[in-house]
């Protein structure tokens, strides 16, 4: 018993002592790494592993918002000092190879499956000098967070099936795109909403473009991306290894125009935070709800509050972080575009407030991580 309350003492001297001060973020500011340089990461996402932080984005050049580095990884252990992992996930020298440099090659994510105990990569795939045509993900995977991811190949999800969603009317439908000459009538809205587009691309695959995954709590992922034409967002099951999809899939919102999906799951009902399609201009987010992953979707008012919540202060969403060991903490990440110097794009990280248990966004200049995750 003599020993017992030293080390009682001992322990909680070092955990008062260990216990960090303010982490300040500062949405929109420069954000330096270890070497005092701007983290290059955008449209990213973070993976939690091992008591340590792992974000991964886009490398941006100068010029250039194509990819001619690749994937970056940055690690962390408290969400705000960040070391330059490197490329976790290079373009290719090659040719001939999908991810080329060159190409365009958005919003990677990676997560960890606890079966296999492998990193698995998703992104957004452009081929070389195709601008946004080809619509493909790519998956890449690694026995290790930082990598060097192997990039396994590219496609357009769910080829040869249909939606869980959509009805055998809708299926055998006959009507195409090819049928109208103008978007955005009524006919057109109600055709694109009864799955002309998926229709079309049903042989060859779905078209796949701003994406996420998402782990759920039963280990099964979901990969999240906007299709047919970014018209209406598909969520679609990964198979056990999470390196290919099963087939299984949904259409959330069709005709809604979402894109920049981001998931998280409270008190057991799912949330994704989206944007609309503006390119590198923001706009207003977009809330969604549901009690299954595979729907049905509701909408709520955009999730943003106070000055240039019409804009998502000026940022378009990548992904909720789950805070590690806090309830209710989620962490908003978003990106705020600068096409004329890519390289520059701030980081705008938000924490997730609720309001009759649905999500709040507010700005903050400056915020400190540790108050506002107690
Ligand atoms: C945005 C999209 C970005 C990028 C950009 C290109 O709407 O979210 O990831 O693709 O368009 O214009």
């Amino acid at each position: 018993m003599k020993f017992i309350t030293p080390i009682i003492a001992l322990a909680s001297l070092v955990a008062s002592c260990g216990s960090p001060g303010p982490l300040v973020v500062r949405p929109g500011e420069p954000w330096p790494d270890d070497q005092g340089v701007h983290v290059n990461a955008h449209g990213g996402g973070i993976l939690h592993h091992d008591n340590t932080y792992y974000w991964f984005g886009e490398h941006k050049g100068e010029r250039s918002s194509a990819a001619w580095v690749g994937v970056t990884c940055y690690s962390s252990k408290n969400l705000v000092d960040w070391t330059n992992e490197g490329v976790a996930l290079p373009v290719s020298t090659d040719t001939l190879s999908d991810i080329r440099a060159g190409c365009v090659l958005e919003r990677p994510k990676v997560i960890h499956n606890k079966k296999t105990g492998k990193f698995v990569m998703y992104f957004h795939l452009e081929l070389f000098r195709q601008g946004y045509a080809a619509a493909r993900v790519g998956i890449a995977v690694s026995d290790r967070p930082a990598g060097p991811y192997t990039f396994l190949g590219s496609c357009r999800p769910c080829a040869g099936y249909w939606p869980v969603n959509m009805t055998e009317e809708q299926q055998k439908a006959t009507v195409t795109p090819a049928d109208f000459p103008n978007w955005w009538t009524d006919e057109w809205r109600q055709a694109t909403n009864d799955g002309m587009f998926t229709r079309r691309d049903f042989a060859g695959g779905q078209m796949s473009r701003d994406m996420t995954l998402y782990v759920d709590d039963d280990g099964k992922a979901y990969h999240i991306y906007a299709s047919e034409e970014n018209l209406t967002l598909h969520v679609a099951e990964l198979a056990d290894d999470y390196l290919s999809h099963t087939g299984k899939y949904a259409r959330i919102a069709p005709g809604g125009h979402n894109e920049a999906p981001a998931i998280f799951k409270r008190k057991g009902r799912y949330f994704l935070i989206t944007s609309g399609c503006t390119g590198w201009e923001p706009n207003a987010a977009r809330l969604y709800t549901a009690e299954s992953i595979w729907g049905p979707w509701t909408e709520h008012p955009n999730p943003c509050v106070g000055e240039d919540a019409r804009l998502t202060f000026r940022s378009q969403g990548t992904f909720i972080l789950p805070v590690p060991g806090k309830r209710d903490a989620f962490l908003f990440m978003a990106d705020r575009w600068t096409p004329r110097l890519p390289i520059n794009a701030r980081y705008i990280w938000l924490p997730i407030r609720f309001e009759n248990d649905l999500p709040v966004l507010q700005w903050h200049d400056q915020w400190d991580l540790n108050e506002a995750f107690r």
